[in-house]
């Protein structure tokens, strides 16, 4: 009796498992998130019941998977070295090949040659297959812990593949961002700031305190090129070999990886790649040489710094030369005043430049700049460019001139103030009457993380503004059929799913709703902190400039700018407009280990014995979205007496089908 316990406790584990693999890495599953649940349920009831069952590696000592240790720095078992650098084939030859060219083959060599990632090295160390614990290089001796982190990188498998891996593994590699997140990353203001550049951005990531389920951990992704420590029978002889293994155990690895012989075919492989990088969804710095024997590797050995069987073959730094056609003044939706140099277009590896960012006019003060200068242009991170520096033996004084700082708006011709607490930033003190902050500010609102009101997008946004629909965001849910009609090209079925998003958009989290009102430097992290401390509203608008300070994570800038916003009496006009007259409401509890948490449901049917307002409020409540047609997004379909023809849809679309019972079952569990 005991025995066939154990067996179905480990079947089950298993079962969880495989499930978790499919959902967090190959991020296709097999079953509803709640047949899941259920699976995790029964795990939990039975080791509940029989403890001295419970083994280390249980699902259920662990979030997806991950066993949760609480430490702060870790020991790396050994060092995560760095790597020595060249930037050309001479450098190559007589920095790496040359020393140690009497352990080379005379006539062939076996060199592994992979992409140089641009992101954080990151060490993940599995015990019996299991993730355990993940850490950044730090120092190379000491890293930091980041397993909560990493949790939901779909890329890095709580569980590995198969059954034959080793007792232990550290398994090294790259968490990095992919270019276009980046841009998301930045319209959305998720972390209050800019980020230059994928890398710092990852790092923020990394280094968050609350994970917390606004923010989407899919930004980030993870290639493996090599293991640390190891503890297994079997030895590898070869570095590709290593990392044909990883993949087995379901670990990503870049399929750019390959094999040269010579010093010829590494020079054909980087030039190739050097061409081909702005093509590549990620940023890369360069290549990466290793030795493939790992023999070879062992005799060769390291320094205190890098190992001298690898070297980074990197890209040179991407500057060019132009001249400054003018500057730009652009306003945001806060109202900060941007210069943007305008210049003759350039082409950094590929890619037409011309214009950057020149953030302030300090910036432009400290370059001492002046249109026609001949300018040093680089392409930062990869992404933004920038304007690094001037020529000055270049100007020519009959044919520069003086830049001048604006006085007045460029939109609606206000004065320009500048910020007390840095001198060095314009801004248009207009706010919402200014037609471009009010777009952005619209445009923010709107947003994904914000309202996240689908089918208006920014050309309605513009338009809406232009013909003065809109002027604050409580217009926005006053729009009807009739308004709507006066915008050229929008015909009656966007109107009804606008109308149709505008609903649906009331219901909301407290998060999204602070986020939503577009306060300075408040990006959904703070957002968040805030709805943590504050819980409901009423408390956020009492609070006092000391309660915002004492927040962790708001700092005396942030802080002033909540107390300025809740003391502003537009601002709370359009805050009491919104929540009592429009009625954007929230819940803060929802649980989120509901069944119907996020899940996308159709109503099909009379319900009989609940009101069907009640159903569609109470699976609100528990953060269900509700929609009126069966599309292959949706999860759920609930089915009362004579239902229409939508039922027949979702059964060809294996939609998950629930009958009233199950309904009350399910809210009543809830
Ligand atoms: S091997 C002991 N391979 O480059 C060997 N590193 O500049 C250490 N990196 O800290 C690393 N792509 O973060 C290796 N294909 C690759 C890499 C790579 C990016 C990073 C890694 C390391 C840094 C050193």
């Amino acid at each position: 009796m005991k025995k066939s316990l154990k067996k179905e406790i480990e079947e089950l584990r298993n079962e969880i498992h495989y499930h978790n693999h499919r959902y967090h890495v190959l991020n296709h599953p097999e079953i509803p998130d709640y047949k899941f649940d259920e699976l995790l349920y029964k795990l939990k009831h039975l080791e509940n019941l029989f403890p001295h069952l419970i083994t280390n590696n249980s699902p259920t000592k662990s979030v997806g998977g991950i066993t949760l240790l609480n430490i702060k720095k870790i020991n790396h078992i050994i060092p995560m070295l760095s790597l020595n650098n060249v930037f050309n084939e001479k450098d190559l030859f007589l920095k790496f090949l040359n020393p140690i060219k009497n352990l080379l083959n005379k006539t062939k060599n076996y060199f592994c040659c992979e992409l140089k990632f641009d992101g954080i090295a990151t060490s993940l160390l599995y015990n019996n297959g299991q993730l355990i614990q993940a850490s950044t290089r730090g120092n190379g001796i000491i890293g930091e812990n980041i397993t909560n982190n990493i949790l939901y990188i779909n890329d890095i498998p709580h569980k590995l593949q198969g059954n034959n891996f080793p007792s232990i593994l550290e398994v090294r590699g790259e968490i990095f961002m992919k270019k276009v997140n980046l841009n998301i990353l930045n319209q959305n203001n998720i972390f209050n700031k800019q980020f230059a550049n994928t890398r710092s951005a990852v790092l923020s990531f990394l280094r968050l305190k609350n994970i917390n389920n606004n923010i989407n951990y899919n930004l980030l992704n993870f290639f493996s090129y090599g293991i640390g420590f190891i503890q297994s029978k079997k030895k590898i002889s070869s570095h590709i070999k290593i990392l044909k293994q990883l993949k087995n155990y379901g670990l990503p690895i870049s399929k750019h990886t390959t094999i040269c012989t010579s010093l010829k075919e590494i020079s054909f492989f980087y030039e190739k790649i050097k061409r081909e990088r702005n093509n590549f969804l990620y940023n890369i710095d360069g290549i990466v040489i290793k030795i493939d024997n790992i023999k070879i590797q062992k005799i060769l050995g390291c320094t205190s710094h890098a190992p001298k069987w690898a070297i980074a073959y990197k890209f040179p730094p991407q500057e060019k030369i132009t001249i400054l056609k003018n500057i730009i003044f652009q306003i945001g939706r806060t109202g900060v005043i941007t210069p943007v140099g305008k210049f003759k277009t350039i082409k950094i590896d590929g890619v037409n430049i011309s214009n950057a960012s020149l953030y302030n006019i300090n910036e432009i003060k400290k370059l001492n700049l002046k249109i026609g200068d001949v300018i040093v242009v680089q392409r930062c991170g990869d992404v933004i460019p920038k304007i690094i520096n001037i020529i000055k033996k270049e100007r020519k004084n009959n044919i520069t001139t003086n830049i001048i700082f604006p006085k007045i708006c460029p939109d609606c011709k206000s004065i320009l103030k500048i910020k007390n607490y840095n001198k060095k930033t314009l801004y248009c003190p207009s706010d919402l009457n200014c037609k471009s902050q009010l777009k952005g500010y619209l445009k923010h609102f709107i947003s994904r993380n914000a309202m996240n009101i689908n089918y208006i997008g920014n050309q309605l946004i513009n338009k809406l503004v232009d013909i003065n629909l809109v002027k604050n965001p409580i217009d926005l849910f006053n729009l009807n059929i009739n308004t709507l009609n006066k915008i050229p090209h929008l015909g009656n079925k966007s109107i009804l799913k606008i109308l149709n998003a505008i609903e649906i958009s009331k219901k909301t989290t407290f998060t999204r709703f602070l986020y939503s009102l577009g306060i300075s430097e408040v990006g959904l992290v703070t957002a968040n902190n805030l709805n943590k401390h504050f819980q409901n509203l009423s408390n956020f608008l009492n609070a006092d400039l000391k309660d915002f300070y004492s927040i962790s994570g708001i700092g005396k800038k942030i802080a002033y700018n909540l107390y300025k916003f809740i003391n502003d009496k537009k601002k709370l006009y359009i805050i009491n407009k919104l929540v009592n007259e429009i009625g954007i409401n929230w819940n803060n509890n929802i649980i989120i280990s509901n069944f119907f948490y996020k899940k996308k449901i159709v109503l099909t049917g009379k319900l009989i014995s609940i009101n069907r307002l009640k159903v569609i409020e109470k699976l609100i409540n528990l953060g269900a979205m509700i929609y009126n047609h069966i599309s292959k997004n949706i999860d759920i379909i609930i089915v009362g007496k004579n239902p229409g023809s939508k039922i027949f849809k979702a059964k060809k679309l294996n939609i998950i089908i629930i009958n009233e019972q199950q309904l009350l079952e399910l809210i009543n569990k809830n």
